[in-house]
């Protein structure tokens, strides 16, 4: 494990740093990331019933189902940015329900949301360092956002030809791109990934997956919801299947794959 990626797993809220690695000894100790019984709306638009599911530590879980199934739905409400109505979130043994968006990304989770988060008017290097001076270094900063860059943009060298470059002015697939440097470069305890091939060239999706299954292989625990439901369970060790915001299927990638392939349309590759 290299420096930053050491670093940016030492990065921890307060209330987070007394825990040991792997979790107490509660009914939670072999799974980083628990949903129970989780309901959650849009207004009095009820997205999530009783969603309860659990993602063991170092392992990745594919969440799929049809387009609106409530999967990105799932993904708002682990990182805090959909409001849990009822039941709990509980991440390294803690509860992180209702917890504001920046606690829990300190605490090691990550959400590579769907889409395109980049800041149109920053150049590519800005949109990195913002990124990156959240999560990186607690320190010195400055030199830990410099590593970090340089690992971007040993990774995605294309970034780094156009480091100066207004984000707002790069090709969709570049922008995507972008949103991911920041993310994967810094390997967070939970990675969650919305969609993330969607608007990639497929070459541009093989070196992201590589990289995924890196990251997965140096520790990082994942949660991946993909359209490509093949790629997914390549990496994945276990399938969540939700459909009308409630979870029909759970368990290892081998007992679903068929069953998998039967409910969901296979996109095109
Ligand atoms: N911001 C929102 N306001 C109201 N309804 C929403 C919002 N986002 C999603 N929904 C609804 O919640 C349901 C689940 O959406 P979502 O979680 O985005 O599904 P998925 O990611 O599986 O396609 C859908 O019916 C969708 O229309
Ligand atoms: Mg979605």
């Amino acid at each position: 494990m290299n420096g930053a990626i050491a670093r940016a797993n030492q990065v921890t809220d307060q209330s987070f740093q007394s825990l040991p690695p792997g979790s107490q000894g509660s009914p939670h100790s072999s799974a980083l990331l628990e949903l129970d019984h989780v309901n959650a709306s849009y207004g009095p638009y009820k997205a999530l019933f009783d969603v309860s599911f659990k993602v063991p530590e170092g392992s990745a879980v594919a969440l799929l189902g049809t387009n609106g199934a409530g999967k990105s739905t799932v993904a708002r409400v682990i990182s805090g940015l959909v409001p849990v109505e009822s039941g709990s979130v509980v991440f390294g043994g803690r509860e992180i329900t209702g917890l504001p968006v920046w606690k829990i990304a300190r605490a090691g989770v990550a959400h590579a949301p769907e889409g395109r988060s980049i800041f149109a008017s920053l150049t590519v290097e800005e949109n990195l360092m913002l990124g990156f001076a959240l999560r990186v270094g607690e320190s010195s900063p400055s030199k830990s956002v410099k590593e970090a860059l340089e690992k971007a943009y040993a990774a995605f060298p294309r970034l780094g030809e156009r480091r100066r470059q207004l984000a707002g002015t790069l090709s969709g697939g570049e922008q995507r791109m972008l949103s991911l440097a920041g993310i994967l470069t810094i390997p967070p305890k939970l990675l969650i990934v919305d969609e993330l091939s969607l608007g990639l060239a497929p070459v541009v999706v093989d070196e992201v997956f590589d990289t995924l299954e890196r990251i997965l292989e140096e520790g990082t625990t994942m949660l991946v919801i993909e359209q490509h439901i093949g790629r997914a369970l390549e990496i994945a060790d276990s399938v969540v299947v939700l459909s009308k915001g409630r979870v029909v299927h759970d368990g290892p990638v081998r007992d679903l794959e068929e069953i998998v392939q039967e409910i969901m349309p296979r996109p095109e590759e």
